[in-house]
């Protein structure tokens, strides 16, 4: 299967990215399997921490991504009961598959959070090997499980004999540039029981630094036979493509080229280059959005969440700049949604009048 996608994405690596493809070949789209679970298409929305509640992973879905995986869960919260790890297990109904991810260093505790994730109802649990946080790290748990492969693969084995959904790993290159090498470290994790290794070729040390070096996810690849995911850098469906080619890799993670463009994950599974909602459609969705969030974490919490979106999906969209300060500086969150209606509302004015 592996070498069968290569060739079908070498071969259209060489050809300009395309309109949207009408003899359904385009790699992205295709669907593909970890252990008994089909992913409907070669797109995964990352994990992102703060930020992958299960209101944005439904619009990553309802936009087109194949699979979303969630912030990271802290397992001794779930052991804890702490109410807003628990909270965090919650799943929207439009949501499937997903993939629940979780850090901690101890295999006990890490297995009775693959539990808890398979009750919550996810399709799969994934591990955190690549939070740089010093904070995290310490404790034994994210990037910290690269410089101890043996108590990873304890964490890896401790949760595949836990749970019957699959469990997956993400993880970087190492701590440091050169420090280990992922490909054998990878090997070893898919011999514990993961059923898919997602790889960002950074350093823990490198944060996000530098650009991802594709090259070692293509030497991971090589080395396992489970589906590999590939993140970091990828921003459209000429980079997806270009780094499928490079790699074989099973699928394409997009973490920051998403935020505040969710279109941009349904373009590079559909094989579309640059995606370009109005001004309108991209304030409708912020207006759809916010009020979701709203619902889900309460005004107060919402307003202070929503800020750092309203300059991701606004910035460069052509809108007046005092608005765009306006709106950050808002101190509620009906202002802000009052500020955003009128922002609409001047927008269909133009539309319009253009149309006019
Ligand atoms: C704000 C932010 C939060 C992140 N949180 C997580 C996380 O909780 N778990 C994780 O494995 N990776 C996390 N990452 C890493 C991303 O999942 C992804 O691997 C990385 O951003 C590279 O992909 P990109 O270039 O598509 O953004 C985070 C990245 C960012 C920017």
């Amino acid at each position: 299967m592996k070498k069968r996608m290569r060739a079908l994405v070498a071969a259209r690596a060489r050809e300009p990215v395309a309109p949207p493809p009408t003899d359904g070949l385009w790699p992205l789209a295709q669907p593909f399997r970890v252990g008994s679970l089909t992913i409907p298409n070669r797109v995964v929305q990352a994990p992102l921490a703060g930020i992958g509640n299960r209101v944005f992973r439904a619009q990553s879905r309802r936009h087109g991504a194949g699979l979303v995986v969630s912030e990271m869960v802290a397992a001794h919260g779930i052991r804890h009961g702490n109410k807003r790890t628990r909270d965090m297990l919650q799943l929207g109904t439009a949501e499937s598959p997903i993939a629940i991810q979780v850090f901690g260093g101890d295999p006990d505790v890490m297995a009775e959070a693959a539990r808890a994730v398979e009750d919550a109802g996810a399709d799969m649990v994934d591990i955190n090997m690549g939070c740089p946080v010093p904070k995290i790290m310490k404790t034994g748990a994210g990037a910290a499980l690269l410089a101890d492969p043996a108590k990873g693969e304890a964490v890896v084995r401790a949760m595949a004999d836990a749970v019957r959904i699959p469990v997956s790993v993400k993880m970087r290159r190492g701590l440091r540039p050169g420090d280990m090498d992922p490909a054998e470290v990878a090997r070893r994790f898919e011999g514990a029981g993961a059923a898919l290794i997602t790889i960002h070729p950074r350093a823990a040390a490198e944060e996000y630094a530098g650009t991802a070096d594709h090259s070692i996810s293509a030497r991971v690849v090589d080395a396992v036979d489970v589906p590999v995911v590939i993140s970091g850098d990828i921003t459209d469906a000429a980079d997806a493509l270009d780094a499928l080619g490079m790699t074989g890799a099973a699928a394409v993670m997009i973490g920051r080229a998403a935020l505040g463009n969710p279109w941009a994950l349904g373009a590079i599974a559909r094989g579309e280059q640059d995606p370009r909602p109005t001004a309108g459609e991209v304030i409708g969705e912020l207006q759809h959005f916010a009020r979701d969030i709203a619902d889900l974490m309460g005004d107060e919490r919402a307003c202070h969440y929503l800020r750092k979106f309203h300059s991701w999906y606004l910035a460069g969209r052509g809108l007046p700049e005092h608005e765009l300060q306006a709106l950050m500086e808002d101190a509620t969150l009906d202002e802000a949604l009052a500020r955003l209606g009128a922002m609409r509302a001047a927008q269909s004015a133009t539309a319009g009048d253009a149309a006019a």
